[in-house]
């Protein structure tokens, strides 16, 4: 049986696999530059976070209507319980949709009608996490908050993803105040090609609870110490990070380093439909690469479901 554990860095969009990116492109009438989805997977080699994003982006102009939001979530879903995953916090960009037309309330219901019924269909609880796009301007990061309110009993917090270079925390100081004030929890991406700095801004200017990737700080010893002290946890993602070139190969992740450092570390999946794997083969991988003990193991689920925003009395792990 797979270990039981939470999953906190998943993109949705990321989950699109190629044929159901085909299925979903001959319902809605789009024309993919692809001749099938042999030749889509032969695009999956990328060179770094930017070249990853723009085969994202193009893929998910298949999601047109709240059933292929709904069927989206439910293969994730699906997957995700068949690898252990508990409880799963899951990242959208409604940014990346609402400009090619679709309104935010298809994208939240249609997402919804899946997630609504994790527990009963899957065995998993849900919940919903808005990210901005840090390569759009601010303005519309908070047209995009304005544009969810109707919404925010659906979902939990926000988060910042998209092409991290050039585009530090500091410019959404202010959107992640209004979130703040709307009772939304916080986390971003930084660190993950952008330097430790931005890690740093993100938790004193954006006041974030948790750090998406985070890979970076153990560039600046200080930045790791405060980690430690402050119980910050990270959402690591070892496959993508491979597949981004963030790290060389699997064997010098410095994830072990990271754990062995106190650094309260989670394993993720990032964008599994493109990253080869989806939680659990990121857990069998580091395990293999890094020869991390069973308690490493243990210690990495359990991290998952502590750094979740999870209430004490919903854990999960028990069930
Ligand atoms: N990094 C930044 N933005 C993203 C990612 C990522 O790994 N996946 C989807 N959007
Ligand atoms: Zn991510």
């Amino acid at each position: 049986m797979p270990l039981p554990k939470a999953e906190l860095h998943l993109h949705i969009e990321g989950t699109l696999e190629p044929e159901l990116a085909f299925r979903l492109a001959a319902r809605n009438g789009v024309v993919l530059p692809y001749a099938d989805t042999e030749a889509l997977r032969e695009a999956y080699l990328f060179k770094d976070l930017q070249s990853f994003l723009n085969l994202y982006y193009e893929l998910m102009t298949v999601l047109r209507t709240e059933q292929d939001f709904e069927d989206l979530a439910n293969a994730y879903l699906a997957r995700a319980a068949a690898q252990g995953v508990r409880h799963a916090e899951i990242f959208f960009d409604p940014q990346a949709h609402i400009a090619r037309g679709v309104p935010m309330r298809t994208i939240v219901e249609g997402l919804w009608r899946a997630l609504g019924r994790s527990t009963e269909n899957h065995g998993m609880s849900t919940r919903l996490i808005m990210c901005f796009l840090r390569d759009e301007s601010a303005d519309s990061a908070l047209e995009t908050l304005e544009a969810a309110r109707p919404h925010l009993d659906r979902i939990i917090g926000v988060g910042l993803d998209s092409a991290e270079v050039g585009h530090p925390p500091a410019k959404f100081r202010e959107v992640y105040e209004m979130a703040a004030d709307l009772g939304l929890r916080r986390v971003a991406h930084a660190g993950e090609e952008g330097p430790p700095a931005y890690i740093t801004e993100a938790l004193d200017l954006l006041g974030v609870e948790r750090v998406d990737h985070g890979l970076r700080c153990m560039e600046d010893p200080d930045l790791v110490a405060r980690l430690v002290r402050e119980r910050i946890p990270l959402t690591l993602c070892p496959l993508s990070n491979v597949r981004l070139r963030a790290v060389d190969v699997l064997a010098e992740h410095p994830l072990r380093a990271m754990l062995e450092a106190g650094l309260l570390c989670t394993v993720n999946s990032d964008d599994p439909a493109y990253f080869g794997g989806y939680v659990a083969d990121n857990y069998h991988a580091v395990r293999d690469a890094l020869g991390l003990t069973k308690e490493q193991m243990r210690e990495l689920a359990r991290n998952s479901f502590r750094a979740s925003f999870l209430e004490d009395d919903e854990d999960l792990r028990s069930r």
